[in-house]
């Protein structure tokens, strides 16, 4: 990436999280960074999938720290995330779990896949047009009246927020887009979801940035 430039390609953010994979799932095993209220809203999540519809992809699952969590929530879930190193230490530590690599932008299952999209903090380093294909992908995959859920830093703009890896010794750089609530809202019902429920919450320190969550669900031809 040149100095200068506003995005990172699927292949820098990749080799990023490659290299902080360790550092990353040894700080954050579980839901360390997370308040209570940012669990209730995946507990809300798993309630609003039908009792016998709880497939869930974990969309940008890194180690897999959420996948036990989406379990205690009364999910199935599996998988999917763009860093090869990410999924080698989710096999480790989470070995219960099928878990694979790919990308968000264009995902490696076949339509009407799962009853939920979980994309927790996963979308955060994509630009708007690679965000909108992964709301697409997003969408394809879930079955009619299937959920997503998408978990991100509030704000606008792009900043590089490697200052934490850099400090552990590691030469490297990491865009973050920053969107407000609404604007993914509005990107939401671009692809045909309808808003069910947002958490939209202040900085807790050490965070620096405010923190929402949406839920949505996928409409389907009986609601146009
Ligand atoms: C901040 S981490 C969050 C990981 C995990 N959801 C968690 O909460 O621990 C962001 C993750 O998104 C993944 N990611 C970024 N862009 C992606 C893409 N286009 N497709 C799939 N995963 C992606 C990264 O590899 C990384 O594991």
């Amino acid at each position: 990436m040149a100095a200068g430039d506003l995005t990172q390609s699927e292949e820098e953010v990749a080799a990023v999280y490659d290299v902080t994979a360790d550092l990353y799932a040894n700080q954050f095993p579980s839901t360390e960074p997370e308040q209570q209220i940012d669990v209730a809203m995946v507990a809300y999540f798993a309630a609003l999938l039908p009792s016998d519809h709880k497939d869930v992809l974990d969309a940008g699952c890194g180690a897999g720290r959420m996948l036990p969590v989406l379990v205690a929530a009364g999910c199935r879930p599996v998988g999917v995330d763009l860093s090869p190193e990410m999924i080698r230490r989710a096999h480790q530590d989470h070995p219960e779990f099928e878990t694979r690599v790919g990308t968000l932008t264009a995902l490696p299952y076949p339509d009407g896949s799962f009853d939920g999209a979980f994309a927790w903090y996963s979308t955060i380093h994509l630009p708007d047009d690679r965000l909108s294909a992964a709301l697409a992908e997003l969408r394809r995959v879930l079955r009619p009246g299937g959920h997503v859920l998408v978990a991100f830093q509030t704000g606008r703009g792009v900043r590089d927020v490697a200052h934490g890896i850099r400090r552990h010794g590691l030469d490297v750089i990491l865009l973050r887009h920053h969107r407000t609530p609404s604007q993914v809202a509005r990107m939401l019902q671009n692809h045909e979801f309808e808003e069910r429920a947002r958490l939209v919450r202040g900085p807790v320190p050490p965070e620096s940035d405010g923190q929402a969550v949406l839920i949505a669900r996928a409409r389907t031809v009986t609601d146009r």
